[in-house]
């Protein structure tokens, strides 16, 4: 009993692998999001906020420096773009990351609710200082 039981979760588990393998890709942004313009500058005391919210909410996937070597990163279906590319970095606006944060894609949350305009935007302004 105890063998089928085993061999039962060990079924399951590989039946979620594939499950999480089978995810598709694209992720845009609408135009009109990238355009958006961030209305908070990054002070030290807004960044240090942002580090707590960012170490409780995102670190586990992102990764301590954005490097998207959080613990689960490797488990996830899709990879978390790295934040520390300076060069892809470059080629994504603002309000494009904002949007991303606020509207989420599975694997990762929305923050519409848990996280205030603010507070997305300031999240937005610590992962810009993971590519300097
Ligand atoms: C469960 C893991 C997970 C958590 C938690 C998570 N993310 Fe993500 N994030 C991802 C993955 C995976 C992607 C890529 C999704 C895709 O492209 O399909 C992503 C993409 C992003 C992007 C888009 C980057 C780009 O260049 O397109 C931003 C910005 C982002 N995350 C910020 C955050 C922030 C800020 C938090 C915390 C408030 C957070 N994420 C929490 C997994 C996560």
């Amino acid at each position: 009993m105890r063998r089928f039981t085993t061999r039962l979760i060990l079924s399951l588990m590989g039946s979620c692998l594939l499950l999480l393998a089978a995810g598709s890709h694209e992720w845009e942004a609408p135009d009109e999001a990238k355009k958006m313009q961030n209305p908070h500058a990054a002070t030290d005391e807004a960044m240090a906020t942002a580090r707590t919210q960012y170490d409780e909410n995102c670190k586990f996937c992102h990764g301590e420096t954005g490097g998207a070597d959080g613990p689960v990163a490797g488990m996830l279906k899709e990879k978390p773009p790295p934040f520390d590319d300076v060069e892809a970095m470059a080629k994504v606006t603002d309000g494009e990351l904002f949007w991303k944060i606020t509207n989420g894609k599975d694997p990762m949350p929305g923050y519409q609710k848990k996280l205030s305009d603010e507070e997305r935007w300031q999240l937005v302004n610590l992962i810009r200082k993971f590519a300097q």
